[in-house]
């Protein structure tokens, strides 16, 4: 049965029971104690803690999910993947245990021709937690299993929670024997390979706090109703009703892996090394593509560096493989048909997914090769002081800053002739991660705490009475005042707080904007507001400065926004959307912002391109967005549905969710239409001017837009014209004038670097071509051996040139020794042919130190006086390996 069917199946089950079904949710997730949706359960949080009132007593749905805890476990098992896809039925407040049982029971059970899975109910095992009696009792009464096949469990097992403050419970998980050859008898307690689980049942009751692992947390108290929430691996089901080993094999992901395969000239059961790297890739390179269709963008921390970190093992894999060209280019197509039937978003966005991909593999392609020269020079230092060994600090910063993983560099350094200092390596490596994972506990535990106190104040009052989008100004009452350490009842001159009113002006930072600055003023007190946010639904609060008297809880107040700075801010934010909107009708509709951010007179806006913007065209974009100022078209906001809104073709942009009634914000109708809710200028003359002060990098694939907004554009010109009368002045040229003389100081320039590159290269042909003109026989074979004055690359660049330069039909061979101490050694095609093999050579030569492919190798630590006699050995081998 085919996942897709699999799916269906799923859903079909359950919404002919009564469960709408609930499309899944995008995988980056709102939820700040999370990067990713990592169960079904997370778009449904605020209904199973009671935080929002379901909008319907059940649903079902099969949602994308992202778990990268494991990811070292990848390849390795049958039963990882980075990316999965949960089936999952739930009740808020409806239906608990039994109807749950019974529901996974008929479904799992009923033959396939009747729409079930068809699994044979005796290999059924299910897992209770031990205390749960009415578990236990369940399955005997409905499923008719026998004692023997309910097994009891801990909290370990059978105890779930989101691994963060949430919502939890005792679960039952049902697992199906796969049969001997999978692995020993006596249940999931005996192995979870052969058993496999493949549904979760959580009963989910409590309401969990703050703590380590999987059952050192406090349970806070009861939920105010009891919920379900079920997780079937859809993954799993696959490789069980399509009877595959492992979850890579099964139709959504195998393709990727038998590409892989192919690409890298490997065989799939030929090595278990290349298994588990081909299974890698097949499971990274979905993950990727179901990231970046999401909009996730890969970057140095949170989501982004997950993607990285994912997208670069993929391509680490595949050289591990053998397989050294761009791989995603071949790979991603293939995980794009497999995927695309559920997820039509991945075909939808393939060009820009496939961007962004390439834009991250050539980055890190680049890496390599930066990271190469550093531990080149690296190596040559510690030979050069007669050492053996790489300091530890040099692998970590290899790792640190250059990204190269520890086996790349442990790799890299042996075909040198030199170890790496791993303990020092790892004492490196276990502190960086002792540091994050404080900043994290601090992060969380912060956050935990506020939110707590917050809701207090939520639930006691309501929801502030915002009037961001109405008016500037607002007689408001205080509800709440929060110090570090929790509610006090007043603030002190001096004092930072966090202010809870009850009704509030102040725009709060969201959709790029930057957060209204302005006064809170009582009868014996004058506050100034630093920052505004919505931490947690519908509610606003305001960190403030007390700057004169007393604040205290239940004083009437004045609260009220900086008519100038919102005004800016106005500016600013329709700025945004008349550049974004610029950008769109230059480049095209792929240009579509990843990220903006805006505040009074400034503007930036992050856009999937790659390569610089032309100056021409970074002028055209500005010249759009600035006729659309003078044309001064109208800024309309208008509330629809969503569908509404898609049908329109409103800009939504990810990472945002959205409630029933949108707001959109046009501006010349449809010219610029997109879902926000900042706070804009009536008409677009209103901003001013847009002036582009720079165009940037931020990541592979990313540029950022950066503007001046209103006044500070026209500062901005005024500030550039002073530049260039400077430089006038300086190259004595008329302003006109400037951009030949520029360009005619770089073409000398240029000039001069490219006659220095073809010297270069004529040189080594030359040499090449006398060097092979002047080839030994040794026996059949014709050999040059030589040394260089060089880098070992310049070294293996002459070795090639020399080899390509023998007689074709003879077997040929080329080493080529640097003064310090590294040879490389290569052959010709019919030199392989007859059995040689450059790296076994390499290593014969030098005792185990060094290696490569058959085709080139390299090895290094030969003391420079021993270079002569190494390369007077080689004749000898290489006749005694001919023979
Ligand atoms: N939320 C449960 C899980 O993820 C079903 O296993």
């Amino acid at each position: 049965m085919r996942t897709a069917d699999i799916r269906r199946r799923f859903l079909d089950f359950f919404a002919a029971r009564g469960h709408p079904v609930v499309p899944s949710a995008p995988l980056p997730t709102p939820d700040p104690t999370l990067l990713f949706v990592n169960a079904g359960m997370v778009p449904f949080k605020p209904y199973l803690t009671g935080e929002q009132p379901a909008p319907w007593p059940r649903a079902t749905s099969v949602q994308k999910c992202v778990r990268t805890l494991d990811i070292d476990e990848v390849g390795r098992t049958t039963r990882h993947g980075s990316f999965f896809q949960m089936c999952g039925n739930f009740s808020f407040g409806d239906y608990f245990k039994e109807e749950a049982v019974a529901l996974a029971w008929e479904l799992s059970t009923t033959p396939q021709d009747r729409g079930g899975f068809g699994l044979d109910p005796d290999r059924i095992w299910v897992t209770v937690h031990h205390t749960d009696a009415e578990a236990r009792d369940l399955w005997r009464r409905i499923a008719g299993l026998p004692d023997e096949r309910i097994v009891g469990r801990g909290d370990e097992d059978n105890f779930w929670s989101m691994g963060v403050p949430g919502p939890c419970g005792p679960s039952s998980e049902l697992y199906y024997d796969r049969g001997p050859a999978f692995g020993r008898e006596g249940g999931p307690e005996a192995d979870e390979d052969r058993y496999m689980e493949f549904w979760n049942l959580v009963f989910m009751q409590y309401e969990r706090g703050e703590g380590p692992g999987k059952s050192g947390y406090p349970i806070l108290g009861e939920l105010p109703r009891r919920n379900i929430d079920t997780g079937l691996g859809l993954e799993r089901m696959a490789t069980l009703l399509q009877g595959r080993d492992n979850l890579y094999e099964t139709d959504e992901t195998r393709p990727v892996l038998d590409r892989a395969a192919e690409l890298a000239g490997v065989r799939y059961g030929a090595s278990p090394e290349d298994d588990v790297r081909l299974r890698v890739v097949a499971d990274h390179v979905r993950t990727a593509l179901m990231l970046l269709a999401d909009g996730t963008t890969p970057g140095n921390e949170g989501r982004g560096y997950v993607l990285r970190r994912i997208l670069r093992r993929s391509v680490r894999a595949m050289r591990q493989l053998g397989f050294a060209d761009p791989a995603l280019p071949e790979l991603l197509p293939v995980a794009r048909d497999c995927m695309a039937p559920g997820y039509p978003e991945v075909a939808e966005g393939f060009a820009r997914i496939a961007d962004r991909a390439q834009g991250e593999e050539d980055a890190f392609r680049t890496t390599l090769k930066q990271g190469t020269t550093v531990l080149d020079t690296a190596v040559a230092k510690v030979k050069a002081e007669g050492g053996r060994l790489l300091p530890g600090q040099q692998a970590f910063l290899l790792h640190d800053t250059y990204g190269f993983p520890i086996d790349l560099t442990l790799e890299m350094a042996a075909e040198q002739g030199v170890e790496v200092d791993r303990e020092g390596f790892t004492a490196l490596m276990t502190e960086q991660r002792e540091r994050a994972r404080a900043d994290a506990r601090a992060r969380k535990s912060g956050a935990a705490a506020d939110t707590s106190a917050l809701r207090t104040v939520l639930d006691a009052h309501g929801p502030t009475d915002w009037r961001a989008w109405h008016t500037l100004t607002t007689e408001s009452r205080v509800l709440a005042l929060l110090g570090t350490a929790g509610p006090v009842p007043a603030a002190r001159e001096g004092d930072i707080v966090t202010l809870v009113l009850d009704r509030s002006p102040f725009y709060a930072e969201s959709g790029g904007q930057d957060s209204d600055a302005g006064t809170v003023s009582g009868a014996s007190a004058e506050a100034e507001v630093l920052d505004v946010q919505r931490p947690l639904t519908g509610l606003i609060t305001h960190q403030v400065r007390i700057t004169a008297g007393e604040l205290a809880v239940d004083d009437a107040v004045v609260a009220a926004v900086d008519p100038e700075w919102r005004l800016g801010a106005r500016q600013a934010h329709s700025g945004t959307h008349v550049l974004h909107a610029a950008l769109r009708e230059v480049l095209g509709p792929t240009a579509l912002q990843s990220g903006s951010y805006n505040r009074p007179g400034y503007l930036r806006l992050d856009f999937p391109w790659r390569g610089a913007l032309a100056p021409a065209v970074r002028g055209e974009i500005e010249e759009c967005a600035n006729r659309a100022l003078r044309r001064d078209l109208p800024v309309d906001v208008r509330w629809m549905t969503l569908p509404q809104a898609k049908e329109l073709g409103a800009l939504t942009l990810f990472d945002e969710t959205y409630g029933e009634q949108v707001r959109v914000v046009e501006i010349g109708g449809a010219w610029s239409r997109e879902l926000c809710g900042g706070t804009h200028v009536e008409h677009a003359s209103q901003i001013g001017t847009v002036a582009l002060t720079a165009e940037s990098s931020v990541g592979a694939g990313m540029r950022r837009l950066e503007a001046a907004v209103g006044l500070e554009g026209f500062g901005y010109l005024a500030r550039e014209r002073d530049l260039v009368t400077r430089i006038a002045e300086q190259l004595n040229a008329p302003r006109a004038e400037l951009p030949d003389r520029i360009a005619g100081l770089l073409d000398r320039l240029k000039a001069a670097d490219r006659e220095n590159a073809r010297l270069k290269a004529r040189a080594t042909a030359a040499r090449a071509a006398e060097l092979a003109a002047a080839a030994t026989g040794t026996g059949r074979i014709a050999l040059v051996t030589t040394t260089v004055d060089g880098t070992p690359d310049e070294a293996r660049a002459l070795a090639r040139a020399v080899r390509d330069r023998l007689p074709a039909d003879r077997p040929g061979a080329a080493a080529v020794a640097t003064a310090d101490g590294v040879l490389v050694l290569t052959l010709n095609e019919r030199a392989r042919e007859t059995g040689l093999n450059a790296s076994a050579l390499v290593k014969r030569l030098l005792g185990g130190r060094g290696g490569g492919t058959p085709d080139t190798a390299q090895g290094g630590g030969i003391p420079p006086a021993r270079v002569p006699a190494v390369l007077a050995d080689l004749p000898g081998l290489l006749h005694a390996e001919d023979a």
